[in-house]
């Protein structure tokens, strides 16, 4: 077979491991040949691609990023995209395609599947939102990037008894802030999962003043104050009708100040989560993940995502993995809320 490979959305870290996996046991196992397509789906809409074999995906497992470029390109959106798709798949004697992307990306190989294209998706985003997979490689990573600003931004927040307000990544849900939070030791954390009170945040910074230690207050790019609105960084649309999130945290920080007297400053980690090299954790699941999609093309089991369910990692139709967003459960929430203030 002549396979297609390509990465779409935004990046993160695991993007290479997985293309690794998948050229080199599909050529040592299978003698299947590939294709990387450039940028995501612009890549087959326009025919842009590059050679993909063993020598290509030698030394990139620990690399962050993609070799194959990305981008938010929706051929749903374009005139005759779908039709263009199949043509330029033809023309390079592409026999099935294996797509690695988060919800849009997976959502375009969804409506290709149902089409007639044979394709099989690979799980991707540090945001770990998803469905019908327990994570997402690149999750862990984030998560580890901003655990290690936050416990750098207590010795400094401590110094100068002041408040930190660190913005985080992860769209509509809460994870990276979440389990940044808990990992490092945070204040207060704040999710889009739930409207938070800004009096009830600034109650607990001042008591964590009066414990004479200066409060992490770790707020998701997608919270929203009580009958407030999410802060957009524009008004601008991308091509899955995405706002652009941001600005969450300089509006806290500014509250807090005005509210608590003491001087709040924030901190946007901003694409430095994404960037760089994946850890241990997320190599191994970019890996395994890879490792199934060959085989998953070798048996012609199109339509489906390849996903970690506990520590297994099985099949399951695309259609059921971006019906909806795995945003994270009030309960689960409630768990960190014990740490709040104190
Ligand atoms: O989906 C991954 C993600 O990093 C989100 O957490 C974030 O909202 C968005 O992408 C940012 O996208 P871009 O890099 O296109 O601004």
């Amino acid at each position: 077979m002549r396979i297609g490979v390509l990465t779409g959305g935004g990046d993160c870290p695991g993007l290479n491991a997985v293309i690794r996996a998948v050229v080199r046991k599909g050529v040592a196992t299978y003698s299947h040949e590939f294709v990387g397509f450039r940028d995501g789906w612009k890549g087959p809409l326009e025919g842009l691609s590059r050679p993909l074999g063993i020598a290509e995906v030698r030394g990139i497992l620990p690399r962050g990023g993609t070799i194959l470029g990305s981008s938010r390109t929706n051929p749903f959106k374009i005139e005759n995209g779908v039709e263009r798709i199949k043509e330029n798949l033809a023309a390079q004697g592409v026999d099935a395609l294996i797509a690695i992307g988060g919800e849009d990306t997976l959502g375009v190989a969804t409506k290709l599947h149902e089409l007639g294209v044979h394709v099989v998706g690979v799980p991707k985003t540090i945001d770990n939102d998803l469905g019908a997979t327990d994570y997402t490689f690149g999750f862990d990573t984030a998560v580890n990037i901003a655990m290690e600003a936050i416990d750098r931004l207590h010795t400094t927040a401590e110094s100068h008894h002041r408040t930190l307000v660190v913005e985080v990544m992860g769209r509509h849900a809460g994870w990276i802030a979440l389990h940044a939070g808990l990992a490092g030791g945070a204040n207060v954390i704040l999710l889009p999962e739930r409207q938070f009170d800004v009096e009830q945040v600034a109650g607990y910074v001042e008591k964590r003043f009066q414990h004479q230690y200066a409060p992490i207050v770790v707020v998701a790019e997608g919270a929203q104050p009580l009958d407030g609105q999410m802060v957009l960084h524009n008004q601008e649309l991308d091509s899955f009708g995405h706002v652009r999130l941001g600005g969450i945290g300089q509006w806290l920080a500014e509250q807090l100040e005005a509210k608590t007297g003491k001087e709040a400053r924030t901190v946007v980690l901003g694409h430095i989560q994404r960037g760089g090299t994946p850890t241990a954790f997320d190599r191994v699941l970019a890996t395994r993940l890879g490792l199934q999609a060959i085989d998953a093309v070798h048996e012609g089991d199109w339509g489906k995502m390849v996903a970690m369910q506990s520590t297994d990692i099985v099949r399951v139709p695309l259609a059921e993995a971006t019906r909806e967003l795995k945003t994270v459960p009030l309960e689960r929430y409630a768990e960190a809320e014990v740490f709040f203030g104190s």
